[in-house]
């Protein structure tokens, strides 16, 4: 979705801002523009569609400048065009804003506005933030913009100059996630730490409702209530070249292939292999309300939801909780009624995906503890939960959550194995536990090293438009994600389905042309799964089974199979959704899609 870079320093601030925009293009966008002031002048550039388009609009020319505002956006109200693309300005040029989120009352104030004279030159919600911060304008910049925020409703992460304020932007945030970086060549402001880490990994989170004035050498923040904040950097652990490539051709294929590091990274540190139990100090601000617990609510969106459906299985065998999950887009609607000692978990990569947030506030609302398991440190979910668990995983970049996935199922089962070892689990199973966790880098890199049969499956099967996933129990959640994985980088049609309901429906679509992928374990499942398998053969479906090493029996029946290692039950959808990855991509590759920025799609949903 929309993407912030501001840069105020000692260097010309164009080509840092173009260098910020291309590290958020991953957000998923469909226009661009920049805003560079010099002395009294702001020159200002948009363009309609890549960044590459808003580098052909600046051409050879020069544009002199310490100090920018640069976005990238994601359409909500008016169409991606040049002149709905950010940033805005005012009748006289003289303030221009970047935004991120929605203005909801932008229609009446617009209507004002207009009665006072002001012309829209855009169809957007965010052109009244321009007239509005210029109608308060006096000369002090903050002042105006604070005035703004208690005008406007909805959500805005915002970023604005003006020309007669040199050197200094002002930066708000209600609901859109906003951060201030330093560093001694200057100071930045962003969406998110990707776009300035190649400048600077030292940041300063801003609370909603918050503004700050940035200039060179130094930020200033106070609340909406003209309140000054005290607040100091924070160290963030992601490097510039956790941003990059490395040689890779996608984002999603490295980030796949950094998955055996994922695990190591989500485990380190946090277990005691002689008594059987993990040591998760986030957890400590609420542990002994937590040992106590007995409900579970995990609310999460797409692959983050598929975690949790996951975890439901992992909680049920590792502890007496009752699990139940949740998508965050329709939990807020519901009547919420929580039994005594409930905790809500809210499981998000981004940590600021909308709907999750918006769940959250209303389970806070109604009263329940809050836990979050995120990937970004300080995210508005990491710092609205009372405690929780980070990822660890760094950047993920591609819009296909693949590397998150497999850290949230370690996570989960970390937490699960805590409260468990608590409860009635056993010393003998805690260790085996972790011993089965430990081993699974390794079996990872060996599924990884078999990325060549996967291709050859893509190969024979990418022309297929409809495909079925199906699983049983810890396989279900797995042909859940593997068809969203499909479906959203190759435009594929599949749907994943509990393998046991394929005759309440699904079945009426097997022919030889739909190939089902099926997800089948040497568990107590393993039989139903193969009946599930024998009624499709015999509608002349082709299978590509994902199956336990040393499944003779599934080679007889299915197409093609792809094997992976032993390991526990409760661990199997770790090792099981690499193929379904691997499987996703080399189709999608095939298919010449744009794999790490597929259309439509953005890799933070910061909107409802
Ligand atoms: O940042 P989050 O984990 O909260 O994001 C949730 C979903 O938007 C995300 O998983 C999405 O479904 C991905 N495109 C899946 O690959």
């Amino acid at each position: 979705m929309c993407g912030i870079i501001c840069y105020v320093g000692k260097d010309k601030a164009e080509p840092i801002l173009i260098e910020g925009l291309k590290r958020l293009e991953y957000r998923g966008y469909d226009s661009a523009g920049l805003a560079v002031q010099d002395g009294d002048q702001i020159c200002c550039h948009r363009a309609k569609g890549k960044i590459i388009e808003l580098e052909k609009k600046i051409g050879d020319m020069t544009i002199p400048g310490n100090t920018g505002i640069a976005h990238t956006r994601w359409a909500t109200h008016g169409e991606p065009t040049e002149a709905n693309a950010h940033p805005h300005s005012d009748n006289d040029g003289n303030v221009f804003v970047i935004h991120n989120g929605i203005i909801e009352n932008y229609y009446s104030l617009k209507k004002n506005l207009k009665k006072s004279g002001a012309v829209f030159k855009s169809e957007t919600d965010t052109e009244v933030l321009a007239h509005l911060i210029a109608s308060y304008f006096d000369g002090d910049l903050n002042k105006a913009v604070r005035q703004t925020m208690a005008k406007v409703e909805g959500t805005f992460g915002m970023a604005v100059i003006h020309k007669q304020v040199p050197d200094e932007i002002v930066v708000a945030r209600r609901g859109s996630p906003l951060i201030i970086g330093v560093s001694d060549g200057g100071t930045f402001a962003a969406s998110d730490v990707s776009a300035m880490v190649r400048y600077t990994n030292k940041v300063v989170h801003l609370n909603d409702n918050e503004l700050a004035t940035i200039t060179a050498d130094d930020f200033t923040i106070s609340t909406g209530q003209a309140q000054t904040v005290q607040r100091s950097a924070e160290t963030v652990e992601w490097a510039a070249e956790d941003a990059d490539l490395n040689g890779f051709p996608h984002f999603m294929l490295k980030e796949i292939y950094e998955q055996p590091d994922t695990i190591q990274n989500a485990i380190r540190g946090r277990i005691d292999r002689g008594e059987g139990v993990p040591k998760l100090g986030g957890l400590s601000p609420v542990w002994e309300q937590l040992k106590e617990c007995r409900h579970i609510v995990i609310v999460a969106c797409g692959t983050s939801y598929y975690a949790g459906c996951e975890a439901k299985y992992v909680f049920e065998k590792l502890t007496e909780i009752d699990v139940t999950v949740a998508l965050a887009s329709e939990f807020r609607y519901r009547k919420l009624n929580f039994a005594p000692n409930t905790f809500i978990i809210a499981m998000s990569q981004s940590g600021e995906t909308a709907d999750t947030l918006a769940a959250i506030r209303e389970a806070r609302r109604k009263g329940a503890s809050l836990l979050g398991i995120v990937n970004v440190v300080g995210s508005s979910i990491a710092r609205e939960t009372d405690a929780g668990v980070y990822n660890h995983a760094g950047p993920e970049i591609g819009v296909a959550s693949t590397k998150i996935f497999i850290s949230q199922l370690t996570v989960l089962t970390l937490m699960a194995l805590l409260l468990g070892r608590h409860q009635n689990l056993s010393l003998t199973d805690g260790v085996e536990t972790i011993r089965a966790l430990e081993a699974l880098p390794d079996q990872v890199k060996d599924i990884l090293s078999k990325a060549n049969d996967i291709q050859a499956i893509a190969e024979k099967y990418h022309k297929h438009g409809n495909w079925l996933f199906l699983g049983r129990k810890y396989g279900y959640p797995i042909a859940m994600e593997g068809a969203l994985k499909l479906k959203e980088i190759s435009y594929i049609h599949a749907e994943g389905y509990a393998a046991g309901e394929m005759k309440h429906g699904p079945i009426a679509l097997i022919n030889p042309k739909m190939p089902t992928v099926a997800i089948i374990f040497q568990d107590s499942m393993y039989e139903k799964m193969i009946s599930n398998i024998q009624e499709i053969k015999s509608r002349r479906g082709p299978i590509i089974a994902i199956a336990t090493e040393g499944d003779e029996k599934i080679r007889e029946l299915a197409d093609d199979v792809i094997y992976i290692p032993k390991t526990l039950d409760i661990l199997n959808p770790i090792l099981s959704v690499v193929p379904c990855q691997l499987l996703a991509y080399y189709c999608a590759q095939l298919l010449g899609r744009n794999i790490d920025k597929p259309r439509n799609l953005a890799k933070s949903v910061t909107v409802e």
